[in-house]
């Protein structure tokens, strides 16, 4: 099967009441570790690239990467589709360059400007992207936090108009919506207790039946990770995410993809500091970062099974 778009998987998702999770890569370790997971429960994946992981390994890696990860899996007889996505394509000329070079789906970010101008974008996205056979992603409304370059002070926060989310469709053919419903990027997601809007994503679903909702900012930073960074040199005190059950509840309405970067960047930070303090001997490489890969996968499993509710839907 390798590369296939969120077409289907999205279908079946929504219809399912389930989610499919979006890891963010940046490394032979972290894909590796994704997709082991993704293959030992028999779940679809997305691996996801922002803007930020491209400068880091340099596109043709990573797009090197994914295709090995591909081959070896059906060298081992497994088969699950997988989607190669764009994360936060700031203008029209990344998506391009993504959608000329193979990947399956493709996010416009255009919620830094105001909505005439984010339609007249997503739409010239979607008329290219189209035709070639690749699906769209797009945002409206602004999450909390830091957004790729763009900085949004939590106060300016705004959440999805649903009325604008339903033009915005209707007027730009975009395939799926990433959504501000209360999520924010990065480890420190809340200042009180945890909210979701879910009347605004029902509101939503409403107003757009069976079209799929993206959640981005959708780390629950794991407070073992938080935990054992601390313990072993770290300083990340009060980091919090979404919790598990509000991601769940979402995943069951019109949630299809849920967004995961920071507990990928927590598990990996965690178990290479536990490795540095309990074995102050190794130098090896392979070691810490083996010992990372293996953290990813767990947690990613752990979100397949307990979270996302895509075990067994590949
Ligand atoms: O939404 C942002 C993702 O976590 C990607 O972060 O731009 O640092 O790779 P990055
Ligand atoms: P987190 O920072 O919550 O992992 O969100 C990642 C994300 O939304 C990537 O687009
Ligand atoms: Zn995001």
């Amino acid at each position: 099967m390798g590369l296939v778009t969120t077409k289907e998987m999205f279908e079946r998702a929504y219809k399912g009441g389930y989610a499919i999770g979006a890891f963010n890569v940046n490394n032979m370790e972290i894909i590796q570790g994704i997709v082991e997971a993704a293959t030992e429960t028999n779940s679809p994946v997305i691996l996801q690239v922002s803007a930020g992981a491209r400068k880091y390994a340099n596109p043709i890696y990573l797009k090197k990467l994914v295709e090995a990860a591909i081959e070896c899996n059906k060298k081992a007889g497994h088969d699950i589709p997988m989607v190669l996505h764009l994360d936060h394509g700031a203008d029209f000329e990344i998506c391009k360059d993504c959608i000329d070079s193979g990947f399956t789906s493709v996010m416009i970010d255009g919620s830094k400007y105001d909505f005439e101008e984010n339609v007249a974008l997503t739409k010239k996205v979607v008329e290219y992207a189209h035709p070639r056979g690749v699906v769209v992603e797009a945002e409206i409304g602004k999450l909390a936090g830091v957004e790729d370059d763009v900085n949004v002070s939590s106060d300016d926060a705004m959440y999805t108009d649903p009325a604008e989310a339903e033009e915005f469709v209707k007027r730009t053919g975009c395939d799926s919506l990433a959504i501000a419903i209360g999520t924010s990027h990065g480890a420190y997601k809340f200042r009180g207790e945890a909210r979701l809007r879910y009347d605004i994503l029902e509101e939503i679903s409403k107003r757009l039946p069976g079209f799929p909702i993206v959640l981005h900012g959708a780390s629950s930073v794991p407070q073992e990770f938080v935990k054992m960074c601390n313990e072993y040199g770290g300083n990340i005190p009060g980091a919090k995410g979404v919790p598990e059950e509000m991601l769940k509840k979402a995943a069951e309405m019109a949630v299809c993809k849920i967004n995961i970067d920071s507990d990928i960047r927590l598990a990996m930070t965690a178990n290479i500091r536990e490795c540095f303090e309990k074995n102050p001997e190794v130098f090896d490489p392979r070691t810490y970062l083996g010992q990372a890969r293996v953290a990813v996968k767990d947690m990613v499993k752990h979100k397949i099974i307990n979270v996302l509710g895509s075990e067994n839907k590949a």
